[in-house]
């Protein structure tokens, strides 16, 4: 992992916090994270995320590929959700996301990323168990405390399952949407409990407007209010954020 100067940990309960100055910083760092699990584990599996704070941390793990200091040929990667009633080629899917900033630039082999499915929901706990479970999953946060797309009110015992979005969710992501085009209503998503079954959890959080969901997942109770919050009762969280999302923890004593 790299060592900015301007880095702070927090260590509470099972959780640990890396703030960094930049934006830019914490995406690199996420980045790092993700290529260290991938170099060392014998069988990478991972969970991966969509949203515009994780596009940097792509283009590092796609440069990182470029000059080959990073391989995928071992990995299989599931995602946290996808949109219903889009096709797989429709530009504003997660499924175009995820090829066009990862996929398509690296060696990953296609038939090992997988995408939840709105027709069967249930099959992607099962296949994610068939790989051994996900080692490392990588989470942005919604503007209402949402994991994937677990809105408030999400029971923690859930499984990948359809969702009717919030919609302060469907304006949050309008804008990966052509102008004219409404944000579908509904979507497939990991749930809580397929989340927290991953060996190690990456949360990755930038800007200002994230400020209130970090305070309120990890200074909160436990509660479906702010589904982010269940990340407390998992024993391997790292939280990587830049000082404008870090703005309402606690400083360290
Ligand atoms: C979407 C995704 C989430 C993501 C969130 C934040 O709703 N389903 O997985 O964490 O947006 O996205 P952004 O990074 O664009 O703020």
């Amino acid at each position: 992992m790299t060592s900015p100067l301007a880095r702070k940990r927090q260590a509470a309960q099972h959780f640990e916090i890396i703030r960094l100055n930049a934006a830019e910083d914490a995406q690199r760092e996420a980045a790092a994270a993700i290529r260290d699990y991938i170099t060392s584990a014998r069988r990478p599996v991972l969970g991966l995320a969509t949203g515009r704070t994780m596009l940097p941390v792509y283009a590092w793990l796609c440069r990182w590929f470029d000059q080959k200091t990073l391989s995928f040929r071992d990995c299989t990667s599931f995602n946290l959700d996808e949109y219903c009633g889009l096709k797989g080629d429709d530009p504003s899917s997660f499924a175009a996301y995820m090829r066009r900033n990862l996929f398509d630039h690296v060696d990953m082999a296609s038939d090992r990323f997988n995408l939840p499915q709105e027709s069967c929901p249930a099959a992607f706990d099962d296949l994610i168990e068939q790989t051994g479970g996900i080692g490392l999953q990588l989470l942005g946060i919604g503007l209402n405390g949402h994991i994937g797309f677990n809105e408030p009110g999400t029971d923690q015992n859930s499984r990948t399952h359809l969702v009717k979005l919030a919609a302060s969710t469907r304006s949050a992501n309008a804008a990966d949407f052509p102008v004219g085009v409404s944000v579908p209503s509904h979507a497939v998503t990991m749930g809580i409990a397929t989340i927290l079954d991953a060996q190690r959890i990456l949360l990755l959080a930038t800007g200002a407007a994230k400020a209130e969901a970090l305070r309120r997942a990890f200074l909160g109770p436990v509660s479906a209010d702010c589904p982010a919050s269940y990340l407390q009762l998992h024993s391997h969280v790292t939280v990587i954020c830049d000082s404008a999302a870090a703005e309402l923890l606690e400083e360290p004593s």
